[in-house]
C-alpha cells in the first residue's frame, strides 16, 4: 500500500530503540544499554517533539496565523525543528541565539530562511546584564516585549507546557510500548528539562519502580566565553547536591532519582567509541547520556537490567568541536 506523507511535520517521532550492542559487550556491561534514536526525527534532533507541539497549541489556541512570524531563543536544536516546521507550514521565524553555540548550528538555521540575532541583540538585554547578570526570567521577559512590540509569537520553551506535554504524548508511550513496559532506568540530559520532566513523569506513573537518572554536564565542561573547553552544547549543569536548581519548565514539581556529572573529556571518548563499535554517531549530550548509563550499568543492582538512553541529536552539529578531531 502506498505510504506518501503531505508535509515533514508528520514524520516527527516513532523514533526506534537499539540496543548498544557491541558497546555493552566491549565494556563487559551487565545490564542493557538501550539507545532511542532521537536523531532519526525529521530535523535531527528530540526538539521536533516540543517545537512541532508548541506550533499545534499556537495555531489550536489562535495565536499562530499563516504568515505569522514565530520568535524563540534556543542553543539550535529548537531553532533548527521550529525553523522547519515554521518552513512547512507558512510562518517565519525570528531566532536568538545563546552564546556559545557551534557555528553549524547558525548556518543551519540560515539555510531554513531565519533571521538570526544573538542575546546581545535582545533589546535592553545588555541592561538586564550589567544590573542582574544572565537572569533567565527577565531575559524570557525582554524576548516577550520584543515578540508583544512586533506581533510575533513567542514559543517561549522553558515556560511552555507543550514542551513536556509532547514527550507525555509521544516520547514515554513509545518507549513504554516498544519495551513492553519492561524498562529499569531511562538516563537522558536536560536543557529545557521538557524530556526530562515529560519522559520522567510519564514512565514514572506507567512503569513502578523506573529510575529516572538525569546527567549533567559537570561544571567545567560548560561553556564559559573566552575559555577552551571539552563543552557538552544545548543542555544545562541543574542539579546541585539532589536540588534541581535549573528552573525547569517553571512550575513543573517532578522527581529524578539521581543526577551524574559528566565531564565533555569522557562524553567525547564515548562518542568516538560509539561511532566505531556500532556505527551510532551521536552529538555531545547524546554521548554524555551513554557515559552516564554506563556507570549505571557497571553496578552490581544493574545486573540483567534494562537502561533506556535518550540520545537527543547526532554527530552532525559537532564537527567544528574537539569532539571528532582527535580521532
Ligand atoms: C543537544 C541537546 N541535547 C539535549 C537537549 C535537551 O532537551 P530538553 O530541552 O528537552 O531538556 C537539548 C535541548 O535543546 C539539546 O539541544
Amino acid at each position: 500500500m502506498a505510504n506518501i506523507k503531505k508535509s515533514i511535520t508528520e514524520l516527527v517521532g516513532h523514533t526506534p530503540l537499539v540496543e548498544l550492542t557491541n558497546y555493552n559487550r566491549n565494556n563487559n556491561l551487565k545490564a542493557t544499554l538501550i539507545g532511542k534514536l532521537e536523531y532519526l526525527n525529521p530535523t535531527g534532533s528530540v526538539k521536533d517533539r516540543a517545537a512541532l507541539n508548541m506550533i499545534e497549541k499556537g495555531e489550536a489556541e489562535g495565536k499562530l496565523k499563516p504568515g505569522d512570524t514565530i520568535v524563540e531563543s534556543t542553543s539550535g536544536n529548537t531553532g533548527i525543528s521550529l525553523a522547519a516546521f515554521a518552513a512547512a507550514k507558512g510562518y517565519k521565524l525570528h531566532i536568538f541565539m545563546e552564546p556559545g553555540c557551534t557555528p553549524e548550528r547558525t548556518q543551519i538555521l540560515k539555510a531554513y530562511g531565519v533571521t538570526v540575532q544573538y542575546y546581545s541583540d535582545i533589546p535592553g538585554f545588555n541592561e538586564i546584564m550589567a544590573q542582574y547578570g544572565f537572569d533567565t526570567g527577565r531575559i524570557v521577559a525582554a524576548i516577550q516585549k520584543f515578540a508583544d512590540d512586533n506581533g510575533y509569537y513567542y514559543t517561549s520553551q522553558l515556560f511552555n507546557e507543550a514542551n513536556p506535554e509532547a514527550h507525555i504524548k509521544t516520547t514515554g508511550p513509545e518507549i513504554v510500548e516498544d519495551t513492553d513496559g519492561n524498562v529499569d532506568y531511562a538516563v537522558m540530559l536536560a536543557g529545557t528539562a521538557g524530556t526530562l520532566t515529560g519522559v520522567g513523569e510519564y514512565l514514572q506513573e506507567k512503569i513502578p519502580g523506573i529510575k529516572i537518572i538525569g546527567a549533567q554536564p559537570n561544571l567545567e565542561s560548560m561553556y564559559q566565553p573566552g575559555e577552551d573547553r571539552n563543552t557538552i552544547d544545548g543542555v544545562v549543569h541543574f542539579d546541585n547536591n539532589g536540588e534541581a536548581r535549573h528552573p525547569f519548565i517553571v512550575g513543573r514539581k517532578f522527581h529524578y532519582d539521581e543526577c551524574i556529572d559528566v565531564d565533555g573529556a569522557d562524553a567525547y571518548a564515548t562518542a568516538r567509541e560509539l561511532a566505531t563499535s556500532d556505527g551510532i554517531f551521536l552529538g555531545a549530550s547524546a554521548a554524555a547520556a551513554v557515559y552516564a548509563a554506563k556507570q549505571v550499568a557497571q553496578r552490581p543492582e544493574a545486573e540483567g537490567k534494562r537502561i533506556v538512553v535518550i540520545l537527543p541529536d547526532d554527530g552532525m552539529k559537532y564537527l567544528s568541536t574537539k569532539m571528532y578531531q582527535e580521532v
